[in-house]
């Protein structure tokens, strides 16, 4: 089979500097949503017709972009116009299919039915419709499809038909050719219109089946914010709806968003307001407060993350426990119960099984060892304002508070830091480092008071 997506049309109505099939639904943009629903059915062929937006459009669909041949259509003179630009690339033996850039949500169970329904004929994919204003009518006579009129050309007995195409079709490539040829700008738009297409093939003697899809959202297409919007919000519940069905707990299944994969083990809970991002994988029994951002990141069964924390690229182990309020770095490594606190920053570290980081402190480029304290307000200097450097912290180490540990620097097994000390050497194992001005008491001192 070949697909093609028409996706060149200049989305005037965004009023954005942003090609149209680029802007994001789910965090990624509409036509990689689109691609992967063709990917699904293994065609032999993806051609994109792109246009506005040149090489941001190719390069925003960059992963197995070798698959994908880019065809460009300038200028852009209608749908029909922009198939016919890729006929010369689509395989003659296999019927081609039609899909728009900006219609992200379909389903490749609904084409695949598409696909069969057409054969070796043809087959469009309608909807019915309360309001069908704006789209091209289906004509059927005595049931059978006859042809499409558009909006701007339909009667007022045609503009009153419900049931719309939604521009996703399958069409005999070999026949291609002749009908494109023959088709004509001659209309309201002074387009090339693709539907026409359908009067051509039962002039012929051609069937042309008509498809329903599961659900009409799968048709909806993005011309405003307001419909990208809209349509996030729909994807979103049914990713929702996904997740439950797999028995994850979610507080509100209209208040979470999730833009890439989440994986979940077995009783998830999910709190209101969380955003993930990207691949993330929640273990069995991990709990994730409200108002979390989660991104690349793999978190093991039974931790809980409290409210407000801010986790990137991170690999949480078993039975921690993060925040509030906690920000984890990329390239931290969290090992089995460890204790994260709120208003903890942790960047490029591995901190080690039982250790806790409780309160108020950052920890960057660290490499922290079992059952080690870090007293509230402790900082790592690990930037010297040209190059970063590394502290180690090893097993058992107590940090009071409001420690600096100027990098590079080794805190040996077992060693107490006094509170306040600026650690500029190694402290040895097992004994107790301080650094600080010693505490006196001036006898009789006066408060100075205010001159008269
Ligand atoms: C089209 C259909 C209409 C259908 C509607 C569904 C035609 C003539 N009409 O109308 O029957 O109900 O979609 O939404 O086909 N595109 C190009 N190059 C062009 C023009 C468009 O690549 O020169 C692409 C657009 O990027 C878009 C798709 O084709 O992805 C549809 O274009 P659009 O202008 O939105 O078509 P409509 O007029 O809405
Ligand atoms: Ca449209």
């Amino acid at each position: 089979m070949n697909i093609v997506i028409l996706a060149a049309g200049q989305g005037k109505r965004m009023h954005s500097d942003t090609a149209k099939v680029l802007h994001a639904l789910a965090g990624r943009p509409l036509l990689a949503h689109v691609v992967a629903a063709a990917r699904e059915l293994s065609p032999q062929r993806i051609c994109v017709v792109y246009g506005h937006g040149g090489e941001a459009v190719r390069g925003a669909i960059s992963r197995g972009a070798d698959a994908i041949t880019w065809v460009l259509q300038e200028p852009q003179l209608g749908t029909g116009h922009a198939l016919a630009q890729a006929l010369p690339h689509l395989k003659a033996g296999a019927p081609t299919l039609v899909l728009y850039g900006d219609v992200p949500l379909i389903r490749a169970a609904t084409l695949k039915r598409l696909c069969a329904a057409a054969g070796a004929g043809m087959a469009v994919l309608t909807v019915e419709l309360d309001d069908a204003n704006g789209y091209g009518r289906v004509v059927r006579k005595a049931g059978a499809i006859e042809r499409i009129v558009e909006q701007k050309e339909a009667s007022p007995a045609e503009q009153a038909i419900r049931e719309v195409n939604t521009g996703i079709m399958v069409v005999p490539t070999a026949k291609l050719k002749s009908w494109l040829d023959r088709l004509s700008n001659d209309n309201a738009q002074g387009e090339y219109y693709l539907t026409d297409i359908v009067a051509l093939a039962v002039a012929e003697g051609m069937g042309v089946a008509g498809v329903q899809p599961h659900a009409v959202w799968e048709t909806l297409g993005v011309n405003s914010r307001n419909q990208l919007a809209e349509l996030e919000r729909i994807h979103q519940q049914n990713l929702a709806g996904e997740l439950m069905g797999r028995g994850v707990t979610l507080a509100d299944p209209a208040r979470i968003d999730v833009r890439g994969r989440l994986a979940c083990g077995r009783d998830v809970a999910i709190d209101v307001n969380c955003v993930f991002e990207g691949e993330v994988a929640l273990g069995d029994r991990v709990s994730i407060g409200a108002n979390c951002v989660i991104k690349n990141t793999r978190v093991a069964a039974g931790t809980r993350i409290e409210p407000f924390c801010h986790i990137e690229e991170a690999d949480v182990g078993a039975n921690c426990r993060v925040g509030p309020y906690a920000r984890i770095r990329p390239g931290t490594l969290l090992a089995e119960d460890v204790h994260v606190g709120n208003f903890v920053e942790v960047k490029a570290s591995a901190i080690g099984a039982g250790s806790k980081a409780n309160h108020l402190a950052y920890i960057g480029d660290s490499d922290v060892g079992r059952n080690v304290n870090v007293g509230a307000g402790t900082i790592t200097c690990n930037y010297d304002g040209a190059n970063k450097h590394r502290t180690v912290i090893e097993d058992d180490v107590f940090i009071g508070s409001d420690t600096q540990l100027v990098a590079p620097v080794r805190v040996g097994r077992g060693a107490t830091l006094g509170a306040g000390t600026t650690l500029t050497h190694d402290a040895p194992a097992g004994e107790l480092t301080v650094a600080r001005a010693r505490q006196v008491s001036i006898r009789g001192w006066k408060r100075p008071v205010k001159k008269k």
